[in-house]
């Protein structure tokens, strides 16, 4: 069977620390769309690490780490990615296998993504500029390059064509000085990539699949970053739902089992776009500072609001999700009264449907609220410590998602995970 693990906010949902928890029950754990872009921070012990293109089973031994079809790699910050990991004792040549259909981020690439941002000034996506949009664009395009390419004798040539249809794009000569001065790193890394084991990953998946394998597909981004179904076109360029890991790995529908859906028991969005239940207040400045909410890849401070049950329930019926998970739940200790947003009043009338156009609908968010917590979830080891506040809050959710919470993360500590 094949579980997967996937945000149902806009990314950072605290993914990393779940499929750390999670991996001990899966043999493979596989990551199916996205790219450097992600973020997923582990802590081990005392030490934080932050995985951008590696799965997160990499810290666990006997897991097998898969980077699948659907995935783009840029060859640079993955040796840098991968340099790191080793220094702390994994063996990734062992561990971890890379699909040859992997599509490859292109200094060139990264330009684009750069002059496409400069482009569109103020109606920017608040692109991570790691060159994943136009990455996507040219595997859409069939044009783009892929992994299993690196090994051919005529890389560098497929490369230079592909190089001058970008430049030929960017017309500036100042991009092409910029994107020479990134090729000597690009080429040493594109060596270092061929010292990984690259293989045919959806024959190799299916194989281990009827050999009674388990698999959790581990997603990146957020539904609300998907780029059907989110809020596009503030968007990320993959599929982050359920049905992108079929797509992204090369498994049929039939071997998915478990659906973990993540969500803060906030709501953060980095970069620009909709986000209806959003606090430009004092109240949202305090979820920033006790979250700690700075972009993981970025740095960029994120934007805070509540919980947005509408967009919570959209993104649980894409997804199908069977498992809820909440985490940072103990960032709300502190707030004197918790809001959950459930229903949108647009131009006046009430729904609890998610907009097609939420970019140009006026949307008013409408809230139901908890009272401040009796004890601090931090201090909480098992069900029975819950204070009843939360206990209501967690009910909210459920009834209104008519998904059950199975989980909950009340620290950042590999312990502080609460199963009810
Ligand atoms: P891109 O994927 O770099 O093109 O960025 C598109 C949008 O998705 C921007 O608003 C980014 O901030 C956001 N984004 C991309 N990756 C992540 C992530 O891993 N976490 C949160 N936001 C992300």
């Amino acid at each position: 069977m094949v579980d997967v693990l996937l945000g149902l906010q806009w990314g950072d949902e605290g993914k990393g620390k779940i499929v750390d928890f999670l991996a001990k029950n899966y043999q493979i754990i596989a990551r199916f769309q996205g790219g450097p872009n992600a973020g997923h921070t582990l802590y081990l012990d005392d030490k934080k690490v932050v995985l951008h293109t590696i799965p997160s089973g990499v810290f666990h031994p006997g897991i097998l780490n898969v980077i699948g079809n659907g995935v783009v790699i840029d060859p640079v910050s993955f040796q840098a990615e991968c340099e790191e990991i080793e220094s702390l004792g994994v063996d990734l040549k062992a561990c971890m296998l890379i699909s040859e259909r992997a599509h490859l981020i292109l200094p060139s690439h990264k330009a684009l993504d750069k002059a496409s941002e400069l482009a569109k000034g103020q109606q920017k996506i608040g692109s991570t500029l790691k060159g994943i949009g136009p990455t996507y664009m040219d595997k859409t395009g069939r044009n783009g390059l892929r992994v299993g390419d690196i090994l051919k004798a005529d890389f560098k040539a497929r490369y230079q064509v592909l190089k001058d249809k970008h430049l030929q794009i960017l017309n500036q000569p100042e991009w092409a000085e910029e994107i020479q001065s990134w090729e000597a790193d690009f080429f040493k890394a594109i060596e270092a990539l061929k010292q990984y084991q690259i293989i045919a990953a959806e024959y190799w998946l299916n194989e281990q699949l009827i050999a009674g394998k388990r698999i959790l597909a581990e997603g990146a981004q957020g539904t609300m970053l998907d780029i059907d179904f989110g809020t596009y076109p503030f968007v990320t360029s993959s599929n982050t739902i359920t049905a992108g890991l079929c797509t992204g790995l090369g498994i049929a529908p039939k071997w998915v089992g478990k659906v973990f859906g993540i969500s803060k028991a906030y709501c953060t969005r980095v970069g620009s776009g909709p986000f209806p239940t959003e606090l430009l207040n004092e109240t949202g400045d305090q979820l920033r500072a006790i979250g700690h909410e700075f972009g993981a890849t970025t740095g960029r401070p994120r934007r805070c609001g509540w919980i947005d049950l509408v967009a919570l329930k959209y993104a649980c019926m894409i997804n199908g999700v069977t498992d809820l998970i909440i985490t940072k739940a103990d960032i709300l200790d502190e707030m004197p009264e918790v809001f959950l947003c459930n229903a949108y009043s647009i131009n006046g009338v009430q729904t609890q449907h998610f907009p097609y156009d939420i970019i140009n609908d006026s949307i008013e968010p409408v809230y139901v609220k908890t009272e401040k917590w009796s004890k601090a979830l931090s201090s909480c080891t098992n069900v029975d410590d819950l204070p009843e506040e939360f206990n209501a809050f967690t009910r909210l959710i459920s009834d209104f998602t008519k998904v059950k919470v199975s989980f909950v993360s009340n620290g950042v500590g590999r312990h502080q995970l609460i199963t009810l």
